[in-house]
């Protein structure tokens, strides 16, 4: 069984990615194990609180759960309310709640269960990863699956001329997980995942196929705020879901293009922090450390999406979820 952790910022792409684990959950088709969270789009804490309201509305009250560091790991914590609204769900704001903070023991106790079919999917700023590597270098060396969403490889950035924002936010982080890394990390950059573009009309769509679904309630109001965000960057009333692609990638959902380099990343220097220098030629004569994502198929990532949403309606639909303590909808 694959099984999952997920570290993210929700965040309103990463809302989307949770919803396609969970989705995969109830299908059986993967085992989320944990889901954590970093600074980020709002702070950790409030990142958390958003994952544990996205997992409840989407059928999952039960998935360990918590907040980790608290900001980058040298840097002052930037965060970004007006691309994810000021609690980080756009115009949704998720209840107050108790969020718990042993983070990195969720990590080892999943570790712990094995390695060969667990897969680390990180979706915000790696200043966790890049810590759990410091803390714990004998689990982290036994991670042999680790996708990240981050960076802008000889591309132009989101945040500055040449970098993204999850690296941009603590590229001490994003520097010491890649020179950290004993095989090649799959990295998903701008390049890449700013081509997973959603259009209004296709959120009526996922919508309709979420029936009865809980987050179906909120997720116009969550994205409405996204779109309107894009627009005024110059995208056009859409919005690019980085992190939704970044996780079918991870669990191979979608065919992909793909080449070996070895990154750095440059931490220090205010104009060019964040920035990730790749080598594709082997000229620094260093093992190569990433496994760039260069293109993917990006109809087939919606597709795929599409029918992990009716997988949501069918679990909201029957028993399960009655048994999960949710009660069905009254009928239209
Ligand atoms: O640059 C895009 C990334 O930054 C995504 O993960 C988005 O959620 C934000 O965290
Ligand atoms: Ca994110």
């Amino acid at each position: 069984m694959t099984r999952v952790i997920l570290d993210c910022d929700p965040g309103i792409d990463d809302t989307y990615a949770l919803i396609y684990l969970a989705a995969l959950n109830h299908a059986g088709r993967i085992e989320l194990d944990c889901v954590t969270t970093s600074a980020g789009n709002v702070d950790a804490q409030q990142c958390a609180r958003n994952a544990a309201w996205v997992l409840t509305q989407c059928g999952l009250r039960t998935i360990p759960l918590a907040a980790g560091l608290p900001g980058p790991l040298k840097l002052p914590l930037t965060t970004t309310p007006e691309t994810h609204g000021d609690t980080g769900l756009g115009y949704v704001t998720a209840p107050e709640r108790h969020v718990e903070h042993d983070w990195d023991l969720l990590w080892i106790d999943s570790i712990e269960r094995g390695t060969e079919d667990l897969h680390l999917i990180v979706t915000g700023p790696a200043t966790n990863l890049a810590a759990f590597a410091r803390l714990h270098p004998e689990h982290f060396a036994k991670l042999e699956h680790i996708t990240v969403m981050g960076g802008a490889v000889n591309y132009p950035g989101n945040t500055t001329p040449t970098a993204e924002w999850n690296f941009w936010v603590d590229p001490h982080a994003a520097q010491e997980v890649f020179t950290a890394a004993h095989t090649p990390i799959t990295l998903c950059p701008l390049n890449t995942t700013e081509q997973m573009v959603l259009e209004p009309e296709r959120l009526e769509m996922i919508v309709e196929k979420l029936g009865p679904t809980p987050i179906a309630e909120d997720l116009k109001e969550i994205t409405r705020f996204y779109f309107e965000f894009h627009e005024d960057v110059g995208e056009g009333y859409r919005a690019q879901i980085h992190d939704l692609l970044t996780v079918l990638v991870a669990l191979g959902d979608v065919a992909t293009s793909d080449c070996l380099a070895t990154i750095d990343v440059e931490p220090t220097s205010e104009l060019t922090r964040g920035t990730v220098v790749a080598d594709l030629r082997g000229m620094w004569e260093r093992e190569p450390n990433a496994r760039v994502i260069t293109g993917a198929e990006i109809a087939k990532a919606w597709e795929a999406f599409e029918r992990a949403c009716a997988t949501h309606s069918d679990f909201f639909s029957g028993d399960a979820a009655l048994a999960a303590g949710y009660h069905r909808k009254a009928e239209d």
